[in-house]
């Protein structure tokens, strides 16, 4: 099934242009990025997220990015309609300009992301403008830095409006197409929005964003850890998912399953 042309660069510009809401979401595998991609979603970001939501680990720094070229390639082969882009892990980045674009690079080459995201604002801007230099298509990501948490000493949100300002303006002409605004007061992130001419994403950065994100398994119900505020859940798949297997468990007890319309 397909729901239209492909979502680029330029029909998320014209999107925020003529207003229409961007909606976009986190996916690591092949049938949830294949059910979001068939029910219209705009973007899909194979985020460092799946640390947590997917292998469980406390946060997303030890993350790896043959770990998330693995799932990105997953992800880009299940979707025909969504722009996909790679989330570059923890130090990925962050070390030097070339291993900075040889890791970008390898989320176009080889996993087949049209984009790739990075944390950070006017102190990786440097990075971000290589990157866009070499025809590598950036989503900045500011405010509530998730690979930052030790240093903002918890999630955090983030209030500094001045900085926060800065930060956007500062990646937007470092050539960002996007940029993530997370756990920014509502307020803050309207006026960013504004000021901007690339569209804003926002994941608990109140309504006046040009879009919005969540990651998958927030949205669908299937954590079993603490909901924040701002997620909403739109399902409750894990409740649905363990009333599943424990009928089936019951069944194969009590020899009721498979039945004969079961066997061959
Ligand atoms: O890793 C991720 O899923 C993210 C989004 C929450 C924006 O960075």
């Amino acid at each position: 099934m397909s729901v239209g042309p492909r979502i680029t660069v330029k029909s998320l510009h014209e999107m925020k242009q003529k207003g229409e809401k961007i909606a976009s979401l986190t996916a690591y595998d092949y049938p949830f990025a294949r059910i979001a991609d068939e029910a219209g979603i705009h973007m899909i970001l194979v985020g460092d997220s799946v640390g947590m939501v997917v292998q469980g680990r406390a946060n997303t720094l030890g993350v790896t990015m043959d770990e998330m070229v693995y799932h990105t390639r997953i992800v880009a082969a299940a979707v025909e309609h969504a722009m996909v882009v790679g989330d570059m892990p923890f130090l990925s980045y962050q070390t030097s300009i070339p291993e900075a674009l040889a890791n970008a690079g390898r989320f176009l080459k080889e996993s087949g992301a049209a984009a790739v995201k990075l944390e950070g604002g006017a102190a990786v801007s440097h990075i971000i403008r290589a990157m866009t230099g070499i025809g590598i298509p950036v989503q900045a990501h500011i405010g509530l830095l998730p690979q930052s948490v030790h240093q903002m000493g918890g999630y955090r949100v983030q209030r500094d409006e001045d900085r926060l300002m800065a930060d956007a303006k500062e990646v937007e002409a470092a050539g960002a197409f996007s940029v993530v605004l997370e756990g920014i007061p509502a307020g803050i992130s309207a006026k960013i929005t504004r000021a901007l001419s690339i569209p804003t994403i926002g994941i608990g950065a109140g309504p006046d964003c040009d879009g919005q994100i969540l990651v998958l398994h927030d949205l669908l119900g299937l954590n079993a850890r603490h909901v924040p505020r701002f997620v909403k859940q739109y399902a409750a798949l894990r409740k649905q998912a363990t009333r599943g297997i424990k009928a089936y468990i019951r069944e194969v007890q009590e020899g009721k399953f498979p039945s004969s319309e079961h066997s061959y």
